[in-house]
């Protein structure tokens, strides 16, 4: 299987303006306040959501709050007793009944085969149930940049950009229906976006990297897994005609939040994170704006903190439909078609 992508046939990389970005970074340090919040969720009682990486952090609150207002709500979790713990001390807060939260465990991202099951026990599940909300919200952050799957693929672009769209692809069968009013999915990207290669946010001669000694800096590998996730959004919703069904299919940057996403990181830097980023329950604002927000129609848009609408990167803006998202899409799918 090749693992480099034909690039030439995309249009000359625009000029990124560097203004554009500070002004970007600034605003996540200082990002409005959530002005659409529980107070304005409708009622969730005849409604279901799936949210991943739910165990802990953003994915955590985002549950509380779908909970708080009746929602049924399946959690895709890796670890099964990080994910009962979980449901346990969100049942205790919400004083739910145990049949609104489940739990599915053993969906490690990077280990394929396990997201198939995953998306097979979904399927039984599921079958003939209306699905509401999609969050791919579970991701990895680390220090390192040479962390690999077992088939050498590295371990952020597996979390962050194959084992959601392998999921997802199990998931298109039951979602694609025209069976509700409120049909979402979120794609959980972040500003790191803009750290991500300059052509296009992608490294078309090995986006997987599998070469470990040509790898770039962790945060560049990162940026490129989350550049890849605001392309998914669009992407996905054109290829399965998102509109025809009422479905609308956004990513979402949720803010800079207290969470265990820097766990392998310093002693330093998880004190700043610590100290000065935002409750991870802001981070739940931005996911929810962009699952429950009326004022969304449009596909593939940009969700920022914490709970707007901005641009990304102008390349990656340009690459939601000049054809260089859809050729990472396709790559993705090359990948992990073996697992179809
Ligand atoms: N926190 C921020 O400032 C920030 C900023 C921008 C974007 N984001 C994005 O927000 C999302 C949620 O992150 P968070 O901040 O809430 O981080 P977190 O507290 O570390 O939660 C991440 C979740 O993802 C799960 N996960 C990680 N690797 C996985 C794998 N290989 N297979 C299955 N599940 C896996 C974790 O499960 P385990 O507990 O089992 O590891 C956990 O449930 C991520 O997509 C992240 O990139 C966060």
């Amino acid at each position: 299987m090749s693992t480099t992508v034909d690039q030439s046939t995309l249009p000359p990389v625009p000029r990124c303006s560097m203004l554009y970005s500070i002004k970007e970074y600034y605003y996540a340090i200082r990002p409005n306040l959530p002005k659409f919040t529980e107070k304005d969720y409708p009622d969730l009682s005849d409604k279901l959501a799936i949210v991943t990486g739910m165990n802990t952090g953003i994915g955590y609150e985002v549950c509380k709050l779908l909970l708080a207002k009746n929602c049924t709500v399946i959690g895709v979790v890796r670890t099964q007793s990080r994910g009962d713990l979980a449901a346990e001390n969100l049942i205790k807060e919400t004083q739910v009944s145990k049949e609104k939260l489940q739990i599915i465990a053993g969906c490690d991202f990077t280990k394929f085969e396990t997201v198939k099951q995953t998306g097979l026990s979904l399927q039984n599940k599921l079958e003939g149930k209306t699905i509401n909300l999609i969050i791919h919200n579970a991701g990895l952050m680390s220090s390192r940049n040479d962390l690999s799957n077992e088939d050498g693929i590295e371990a952020m672009f597996a979390t962050n950009v194959m084992g959601p769209q392998l999921l997802q692809h199990f998931l298109d069968p039951l979602f694609l229906k025209k069976d509700s009013s409120l049909k979402r999915i979120v794609w959980v990207s972040s500003l790191a976006h803009f750290s991500s290669p300059s052509n296009y946010g992608v490294n078309w001669d090995d986006p997987t990297y599998k070469d470990v000694s040509s790898r770039p800096s962790s945060s560049v590998l990162y940026g490129q897994s989350k550049a890849i996730n605001i392309y998914q959004a669009k992407i996905w919703a054109d290829l399965n005609h998102a509109d025809k069904y009422g479905i609308i299919s956004t990513s979402c940057f949720p803010g800079i939040l207290k969470t265990e996403l820097t766990r392998d990181y310093s002693f330093v830097v998880k004190n700043i994170a610590k100290r000065l980023f935002w409750d991870s329950k802001y981070g739940a604002y931005s996911e929810l704006y962009a699952a429950l927000s009326p004022d969304l129609s449009k596909q593939g848009e940009y969700v920022v903190p914490f709970g707007e609408v901005h641009e990304p990167r102008e390349d990656i803006k340009l690459g939601l439909s000049n054809g260089a998202g859809l050729k990472i899409w396709e790559y993705v799918e090359e990948q992990i078609k073996q697992y179809f």
